[in-house]
């Protein structure tokens, strides 16, 4: 099957982080288009005798692994991971991300915490000086919605960053439900001087359930593009 430019870039981005890894290890398989790559980069290689433990993000991926014959486990079964590798919607130069545009924000964020070494796989359209041109997304809880979104109003606005808060609807026009069941919000913020301090207060919020900035997470960012793929970070030496 031949790919489109981009997804040739994100294969090659995939294909350099699948470099990474070796028998034995116990790997985060992250969400996304990008991050579909690597399953599949991983699931060629256990054909041909690569053996690993994989956790996977999100439902999709969980099917995804479990159809290239991936041998699957969960954090409660395997609660420290070697290695995640996972896309972005978003990173700045200090490795900060934004994350969420396909809504598994949550479980990416504690399968990215329970590894010793996050790498990150884009192309280079997802890189910016200042994150917060991708909205930012939120995960909520149901009860007490409108409440909450005023606390988020008033945190972004606190730091700097006011914008449209949207409540994800798929084509149809219904709720997006993560795989939890809960809601996803939308921040519209544009430039987001401060993200360790919103990060900070967004997570003080009630009801807010995770937020898609991921800061002091990433090792390392494999950035593909026409020139090939550029590390920015440093890629994990213990390995
Ligand atoms: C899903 C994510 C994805 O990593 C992010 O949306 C990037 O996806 P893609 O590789 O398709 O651009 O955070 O929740």
């Amino acid at each position: 099957m031949s790919l489109s430019p981009i997804e040739m870039l994100k294969r090659q981005a995939a294909e350099r982080a699948a470099d990474l890894v070796r028998s034995g290890m116990r790997l985060g398989l992250g969400t996304g288009s990008t991050a579909a790559h690597f399953v599949d980069c991983i699931g060629e290689r256990a054909s041909q005798g690569l053996e690993v433990i994989c956790v996977p993000t999100s439902e999709r991926t969980r099917l995804q692994a479990e159809k290239l014959g991936l041998r699957l486990s969960t954090l409660d079964e395997t609660p420290q991971l070697d290695l995640t590798v996972d896309g972005a919607d978003e990173f700045d130069p200090q490795l900060r991300l934004i994350k969420g545009g396909g809504g598994a924000h949550l479980r990416e964020k504690i399968v990215a915490a329970a590894s010793r070494h996050m790498v990150v796989i884009t192309d280079a359209s997802k890189e910016v000086q200042v994150l917060g041109k991708f909205k930012l997304p939120l995960e909520v809880d149901h009860f007490g919605l409108a409440a909450t979104l005023r606390h988020v109003e008033e945190a972004t606005r606190a730091l700097g960053c006011p914008g449209p808060i949207v409540l994800r609807r798929d084509a149809e026009g219904k709720n997006v439900l993560t795989d939890s069941g809960r809601l996803i919000v939308d921040c519209d913020l544009h430039a987001i001087p401060d993200p360790e301090g919103l990060a900070t207060a967004l997570s003080a919020i009630p009801g807010m359930i995770e937020h898609g900035l991921f800061i002091g997470l990433a090792s390392a960012i494999l950035v593909a593009d026409l020139t090939g793929v550029r590390v920015v970070g440093q890629l994990p030496q213990d390995l």
